[in-house]
């Protein structure tokens, strides 16, 4: 609220600036057809986003890149789109190259939840105030609103799921990029519901590692492995999201075990969507990008112009409790996949043949 005021001031002074030098250099008048005198309109500037994206390797994010862009174009607002292609160092680069371009806004999803802090500090130096977009920066007070989904809750979503579809038995537990704070959100969501039932005894966890980068190729390695040593007798295994799945069950499938084993994801991409109609995959976590990209433009605009932005919630960053809006995920199975993705638009009929 403290960069609002400031920014309430500075618009105040370049307002005066405006105004004065407006008095001591008159615009030139010029005739209307109607031979009546009037003054030369400046056209408004337009509002600059700066918009930075970590990869466009899941399906997601570049939906939540076409979605911003759309709207961008729709609400009038100049956006700068750079993506980073999972490489915290190019992450950087881009920002600090955006920030030099006299962007008002920016929109971060970092790579690297801690490192991405830096950027939020040249951003607050040069007064542009920051959505941290899906993946919560740490490690900084400076940041002004993170937007997301409920991330605890897609893991509670998960680790229901899996509990009740096999409370008992051996389990594979996979969990996001270490560097990605939703990672440590998904797992502590989904072990509310898992980690009691390891304590009374019925879930024996035969491999728990997190699958660097979200990296699908890393996922097929771990399953590979854990299938090997346990003479393929495995009973359930938590995906974090549909990339790591789809490896997963890339590893089932070389062992003839393709939809024999309870799989969770997340982020309803098309080919998962069709493995759920296949069997292969159990269920999917229906994050709606559009809903996140148009809050994201939308935020930045109050945002530019120093209004409030309301809030639904707070999370805690490791420096403060960061105002947060917060949007629904929902569970996706074979049960309800036409009525919330074909129905909704988000996928069509074909996706899924
Ligand atoms: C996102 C997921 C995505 C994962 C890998 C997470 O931060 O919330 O939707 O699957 O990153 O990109």
């Amino acid at each position: 609220m403290r960069k609002s005021k400031v920014l309430s001031l500075l618009l105040v002074g370049m307002l005066m600036m405006t105004l004065f030098i407006g008095c001591s250099q008159p615009a030139e008048p010029t005739e209307s057809p109607e031979g009546e005198e009037t003054v030369a309109e400046t056209p408004e500037e337009k509002i600059r986003v700066g918009l930075s994206l970590p990869t466009q390797r899941e399906e997601r994010w570049v939906r939540d890149k076409e979605k911003m862009e759309e709207v961008a174009a729709e609400l009038g607002i100049e956006l700068l789109v750079r993506v980073s292609d999972a490489d915290m160092q190019e992450q950087i680069t881009q920002v600090e190259a955006l920030l030099t371009q006299g962007i008002d806004v920016l929109i971060l999803a970092p790579h690297d939840a801690s490192a991405a802090a830096t950027l939020v500090e040249s951003a607050n130096r040069e007064g542009v105030p920051v959505i941290s977009y899906d993946r919560l920066i740490t490690n900084t007070d400076k940041l002004d609103i993170y937007l997301s989904f409920d991330n605890v809750r897609v893991g509670e979503l998960q680790g229901q799921f899996i509990t009740e579809q096999v409370p008992t038995g051996k389990y594979i537990i996979m969990s996001g990029a270490p560097t990605d704070n939703n990672a440590t959100l998904f797992k502590a969501g989904a072990m509310k519901y898992i980690q009691p039932l390891i304590d009374s005894g019925d879930i024996e966890v035969i491999a728990e590692q997190a699958v660097d980068n979200w990296v699908p190729e890393n996922a097929l390695r771990i399953v590979e492995a854990a299938l090997a040593a346990n003479n393929n007798e495995v009973d359930a295994i938590l995906a974090p999201n549909d990339g790591t799945a789809g490896a997963a069950i890339q590893a089932l499938a070389a062992q003839g075990l393709a939809g024999e084993i309870p799989i969770t994801g997340q982020d309803a991409e098309r080919a998962a969507a069709k493995r759920i109609v296949e069997g292969t995959q159990s269920m999917t976590i229906f994050k709606d990008t559009r809903s996140l990209g148009e809050a994201a433009i939308e935020i930045a605009i109050q945002l530019a112009k120093g209004d409030a932005v309301s809030t639904n919630g707070a999370v805690d960053n490791g420096t403060f409790e960061v105002p947060s809006v917060l949007l629904d995920p929902e569970v996706v199975t074979a049960d309800n996949i036409r009525e919330l993705l074909v129905e909704g638009g988000y996928i069509t009929e074909a996706d899924l043949q």
